[in-house]
């Protein structure tokens, strides 16, 4: 496994891998990797020829008063996990390297960066789309690995890459819980014991929402009725949205029909979680 600090020693890797007509994918990441990481990463080394890793704690997508600064660093952790999964390239570029004046351009998008998770953070999405533009261009065609964990992010970058025809294939990956539920999240070493606890809460209320449509509810609000009521029963959690939406582009849709994603947040004392599950109402 290489590891290299600049863009440049990672594009001419990239290059050579495919002027030898290998496949090329591609993980990026902030680090402090765990097993939900881990299995994009393997996903990635089973599918293509060479697999890069980046690891990036990205300034344009945390708001004032986010966790910049107190986001978990474990470099040598980071590197044996990617070494272990068989990685070949990890890029860990410094915020000087990937922006060495304070970047000009930003990529924005419409409706789909606004609502749930970017009406809490209001430029969050726009800080993603742009870095993940940038490693784009800088990885150049391949495959990209981004986990259904962070689903309004999945779509987005699935969205910007068609509206700025990148030659990137976007693959999906399920999200990797732990044993009671609860989505891995770099964030979750912020819950104390008694959070960590009420944490699969969510994951709950998912559930119960998918149960309901499976017994055939077909309208939005008694799902996203049933999904808060399951919320609210833990006293140490505030919801901050449930819903149900169309699962290609967010947007809502009712009666139920088709793919579908459930779609929650909640706050756990300082730590906000999200988390999210699809189901499909047959088209008849
Ligand atoms: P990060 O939170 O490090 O996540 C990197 C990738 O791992 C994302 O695609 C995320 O969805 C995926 N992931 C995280 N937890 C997961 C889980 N439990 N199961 C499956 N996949 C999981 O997301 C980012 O970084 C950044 O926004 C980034 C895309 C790197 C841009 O800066």
């Amino acid at each position: 496994m290489r590891v290299v600090e600049t863009v440049a020693e990672a594009r001419a890797e990239l290059a050579a891998a495919r002027r030898a007509g290998w496949d090329v994918g591609l993980v990026p990441t902030m680090g402090s990797l765990h097993a939900g990481h881990r299995s994009l990463i393997e996903r990635s080394v089973a599918e293509c020829e060479l697999s890069v890793t980046t690891i990036f704690v990205n300034p344009l997508q945390f708001g004032a008063g986010e966790d910049l600064d107190a986001y978990p660093r474990d470099l040598e952790a980071d590197l044996a996990m990617a070494r272990e999964a068989g990685v070949d390239l990890v890029l860990v570029p410094s915020v000087e390297e990937m922006f060495p004046r304070p970047a000009q351009t930003v990529v924005r998008l419409d409706r789909l960066a606004a609502e749930l998770e970017g009406s809490a953070r209001p430029t969050h999405f726009d800080g993603v789309a742009t870095v993940v533009a940038k490693l784009f261009n800088i990885a150049g065609p391949c495959r990209a690995y981004f986990g259904e964990k962070d689903y309004q992010q999945l779509v987005i970058v699935e969205v910007m890459a068609a509206d700025l025809s990148f030659p990137i294939e976007v693959v999906r990956c399920p999200t990797v819980r732990e044993a009671d539920g609860l989505a891995m999240s770099s964030r979750n070493r912020y819950l104390d014991a008694a959070e960590r606890e009420a944490a699969p809460v969510l994951f709950a209320a998912l559930r119960a929402g998918v149960d309901l449509i499976e017994a055939g509810e077909r309208s939005p609000g008694p799902v996203e009725a049933a999904m808060a009521e399951v919320v609210a029963a833990e006293p140490r959690a505030a919801l901050d949205y449930a819903v149900v939406r169309r699962a290609a582009d967010l947007a809502p849709v009712s009666p139920l029909r088709g793919e579908l994603r459930l779609l929650g947040a909640m706050r756990l004392g300082k730590p906000r979680l999200i988390d999210n599950l699809g189901v499909e109402v047959p088209v008849a």
